[in-house]
């Protein structure tokens, strides 16, 4: 494994666990409703790649892809879209994939977006929540695990844009950062 990664905190085995279970949520949730499944870019892409493979009834995949928040942004009604979706999303059952909710202000603002775009009805579905980081009103309908407010990378989750490609999620060594900056 990585020399830089400090701790492990979700193993590669438990996020597979993870992601065979929301599959068979999903598959069990979405039978004959044919969902359109948007991944979040760019942290959702290993996920949803994982999820996509795990689920068995019919689905499409779309990519979404929204620009962070500045540190003035309390709204949660305006994220800005950098690249949206190209199939209709009237009439469609969504589900949202994200790797991670920290303030949940994303997802709501995408939430509502969709929604307003006349969506049948939009879920959410996360491999790691930070539940003590939430600031708007936001529950992953399904969700791999919380995890505490720790600073984590991997699973598709970057550090200045590294360590996405580690097939668990951890905490990188302290001196990882002071390095870097
Ligand atoms: C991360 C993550 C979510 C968002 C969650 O993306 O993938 O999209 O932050 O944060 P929130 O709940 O506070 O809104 P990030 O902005 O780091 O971009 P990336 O996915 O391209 O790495």
């Amino acid at each position: 494994m990585n020399e830089k990664i400090g701790k492990i905190l979700v193993s590669g085995e438990r996020l597979a666990a993870h992601v065979k279970r929301l599959a068979a949520e999903i598959d069990r949730d979405y039978k004959d409703k044919k969902p359109l499944f948007i991944c979040v870019l760019k942290g959702a892409f290993v996920f949803a790649a994982d999820l996509l493979r795990a689920v068995t009834i019919p689905a499409q995949v779309e990519f979404m892809r929204v620009s962070s928040y500045g540190a003035d942004t309390v709204s949660s009604g305006n994220v800005q879209i950098v690249q949206d979706t190209d199939l209709p999303i009237k009439g469609r059952h969504i589900i949202l994939i994200e790797d991670i909710v920290d303030s949940g202000l994303t997802l709501a603002s995408l939430k509502s977006l969709l929604e307003k775009r006349d969506a049948a009805s939009v879920r959410l579905c996360a491999m790691l929540d930070k539940p003590e980081r939430r600031e708007a009103d936001i529950v992953p309908d399904y969700l791999g695990e919380s995890i505490p407010n720790e600073f984590v990378v991997g699973y598709g989750l970057d550090y200045n844009e590294m360590f996405r490609e580690l097939p668990c999620v951890a905490v990188l060594k302290p001196e990882v950062y002071v390095s870097s900056e």
